[in-house]
């Protein structure tokens, strides 16, 4: 139904209204009383099989919503009540910007795929942190955190641990996000001379405003790395006592599309996400998992829309993924679809729990 409707009219509107539109629309349905249990009961697996432990949580299902598409924490309940097993908000920066100039996210339904250049338009951590105040402690809720355009690069961990201050104790897990391409200068933070005092800063402010409860720390990176900058972040995050990577935010690559050269070109400069993610996100994840075994938890994200992507990152060595893309061009049955058909692929394949298929694939 919801292809259908996509296919006759979502996709002849433009991408980030049709996105604000439909977003809205899952809020306002939820005001009415009764309806978000409602949806809750129909999306969510509550399937045994799925659960898996992780970051000190037990999570529901290992399939979450990757950041980006609730940057503000605007829906998060609406948002699980379609049957992720965890969200993900942000990208949140220290103060509220409005990214840039629109139009600034694209479709490509031909390769499955989204260009974006949103540059963190958010309201800020103040405006998120007093917005999770009242959250239900039922949903596992993870917290993106990115540089503040107007910073300066060499004042960016400041600005960082400024929003770490505002809602690191607010997150079952905090995001250092130094990966996505539309914040100039950003992506420079992977280099390991600024990625190690910027990750041991929010480390120590964690600690510092969660003292009684250690608030699990992750990096999120680029699958545009070179595989020596993937093995020095493996270590680094090992070294610094990081809790996990998450792998990965969008290319800046452009290779392998089906749309036309030209026009691809004329969307200009941006993240591109979605199918053409796949194989890329999938080799940065073997690669972390050859260089740190067992030792962080592995977040696989990066045009995962199927349950066979989903158990191939698993036995690969995630033990949580997660999906924007496929959900824009699926619809909200598309977590229930997938995890569904996880869970078939475990039982089929022998597996009693999703945590026995975690590395399946390296340890054989
Ligand atoms: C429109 C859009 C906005 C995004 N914004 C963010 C963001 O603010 N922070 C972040 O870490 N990743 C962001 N991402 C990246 C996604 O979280 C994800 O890493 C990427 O899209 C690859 O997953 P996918 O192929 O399932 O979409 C964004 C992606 C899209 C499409």
């Amino acid at each position: 139904m919801y292809r259908l409707v996509y296919w006759l009219v979502l996709q002849r509107l433009p991408a980030e209204g049709t996105h604000r539109v439909s977003f809205g629309l899952l809020r306002l349905v939820c005001m009415v009383p009764g309806v978000k249990a409602l949806l809750r009961w129909w999306f969510t697996p509550g399937d045994p099989i799925l659960r898996v432990t992780a970051l000190g949580k037990e999570f529901p299902s290992p399939l979450g919503l990757a950041a980006g598409f609730d940057k503000n924490a605007e829906g998060v309940r609406e948002l699980s009540a379609l049957g992720f097993g965890f969200i993900e908000i942000g990208t949140v920066t220290a103060e509220a910007q409005p990214g840039n100039p629109r139009p600034r996210l694209f479709r490509l339904p031909r390769d499955r795929a989204l260009v974006n250049r949103m540059g963190f338009n958010n309201h800020g951590a103040k405006a998120a942190g007093d917005r999770l105040v009242r959250r239900p402690s039922d949903i596992v809720l993870g917290i993106n955190i990115g540089k503040t355009k107007r910073v300066a690069e060499e004042d960016a961990i400041a600005d960082f641990t400024a929003s770490a201050e505002e809602l690191a104790a607010l997150a079952d897990y905090l995001v250092v996000n130094v990966s996505s391409p539309n914040t100039p200068g950003l992506r420079n933070l992977q280099a390991m001379d600024k990625l190690r005092p910027l990750l041991a800063a929010v480390r120590a402010k964690c600690d510092e405003v969660s003292p009684m409860r250690r608030v699990p720390l992750l990096v999120k990176i680029a699958p545009d790395l070179a595989d020596d900058d993937i093995d020095a972040v493996a270590d680094l995050a090992l070294e610094l006592g990081l809790d996990g990577i998450i792998a990965t935010n969008t290319t800046i690559a452009r290779t392998g599309l089906a749309t036309p050269d030209a026009e691809v070109a004329a969307l200009g400069a941006g993240g591109l996400s979605g199918a053409p993610l796949k194989q890329r996100s999938l080799a940065v994840l073997q690669r972390l998992r050859a260089r740190v075994g067992t030792r962080l938890v592995l977040v696989a994200v990066g045009g995962i829309e199927t349950a066979e992507d989903a158990y191939a990152r698993i036995r690969a060595g995630a033990t949580l993924v997660q999906g924007y893309s496929a959900f824009i061009y699926e619809g909200p049955g598309w977590p229930k679809r997938l995890q569904r058909g996880l869970a078939a692929k475990l039982r089929a394949e022998g597996f009693a729990r999703l945590s026995d298929a975690i590395g399946a694939d390296v340890m054989s």
